[in-house]
């Protein structure tokens, strides 16, 4: 299966959390110079102060069409039908389950997220976008991913690095045993992973977003090599200068990718594969096409998919 053809107008998987294109090549500076940002002129409401965090988020990061492409294509490549229930952890605002209930008038999604306000107004500003019929086939449920109990699924999906945050290896190993224990007969267990010897630096990235005209600066703010643990920021900065710090912060362990690998397997999943993307020619950067690959290339920074099979 190859994902979608990358074209200039195909928006390669537009970001994740954690960098500016999907593949960076070798010497690529990330400090870009930002041009002289205005002052907000006095009695003005700086932009800042009005803006939706969620909304920032979802333009600038997220990228539901191409993943759910993915997803979707990847599952019935491999199982020669259509996936019709997903469940989404670390659903946040569920775009993503939103994106895959569209899709088919059969197909249902449950979101998982301990976050009742994000969970909330995922309600309001996602859902609420579906038509009456496709909202009854959504189910958001604020629990823990670790303990939650839901009927058997085809796909389970941890995205944008999610699962990070289990920063203990028995813990991390104890959350894949738990879905794999969820997924229906013939499931499959999603995930995304970022890595390269940038993901290890401290180092912030800037990225203009023209819908909307802002700037998604990603933080790697802290890394401690003897744990592993990082923590990383999101922060957005608007043209007239005023800026909305720690937007989003994150306290994870930088998982590698033989780790994950090693864990799904311990939790029992049989065959675990890895999606590496091409590169283009002339950029040197990721083309958007994910590919099963054994061997990677040791790239300033990348995104990859994995798919874990029971
Ligand atoms: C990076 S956001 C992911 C949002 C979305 N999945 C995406 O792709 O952009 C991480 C989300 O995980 C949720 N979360 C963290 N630990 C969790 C847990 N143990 N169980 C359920 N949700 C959790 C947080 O509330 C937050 O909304």
């Amino acid at each position: 299966m190859t994902p979608p053809p990358p074209a200039a107008t195909m928006d390669k998987p537009k970001n994740k959390a954690a960098s500016s294109t999907s593949k960076r090549k070798a010497g690529s500076t990330v400090e870009a110079k930002r041009a002289k940002t205005k002052k907000t002129p006095k009695g003005k409401t700086p932009r800042a102060a009005t803006e939706d965090r969620h909304i920032l988020y979802q333009n600038a990061v997220q990228a539901v069409d191409t993943e759910i492409d993915f997803v979707d294509d990847t599952f019935k490549e491999l199982r020669g039908r259509r996936a019709s229930i997903i469940r989404e952890d670390f659903c946040g605002t569920a775009n993503t389950s939103c994106e895959f209930i569209r899709r088919r008038p059969t197909n249902r999604a449950i979101g998982v997220d301990l976050d009742k306000p994000t969970l909330d107004w995922g309600l309001e500003h996602n859902a609420g976008k579906l038509k009456p019929a496709a909202r009854k086939r959504l189910t958001l449920l604020q629990e823990n991913v670790l303990t939650v109990n839901t009927e058997p699924v085809d796909c389970v999906l941890a995205m944008n690095f999610s699962y990070f945050i289990f920063t203990e290896r028995a813990v991390m190993r104890q959350y894949f045993e738990s879905v794999r224990a969820s997924l229906a007969p013939g499931g499959i267990f999603f995930l995304d992973c970022f890595g390269g010897y940038d993901a290890f630096r401290e180092l912030t990235e800037p990225r203009d977003i023209e819908e909307g005209n802002y700037t998604y600066i990603w933080d790697q703010h802290s890394y401690d090599p003897i744990t592993g643990k990082a923590t990383c920021k999101i922060h957005f900065k608007f043209p007239d200068g005023s800026k909305m710090k720690d937007a989003f912060i994150y306290h994870w362990r930088l998982w590698t990718l033989p780790e994950i690998r090693e864990i799904l397997t311990e939790a029992g999943f049989k065959r675990v594969t890895v999606y590496w993307e091409g590169t283009e020619e002339d950029t040197g950067e990721g083309d958007g096409n994910f590919e099963p690959a054994d061997e990677g290339t040791a790239d300033p920074g990348w995104i990859c998919y994995i798919t874990a099979e029971p």
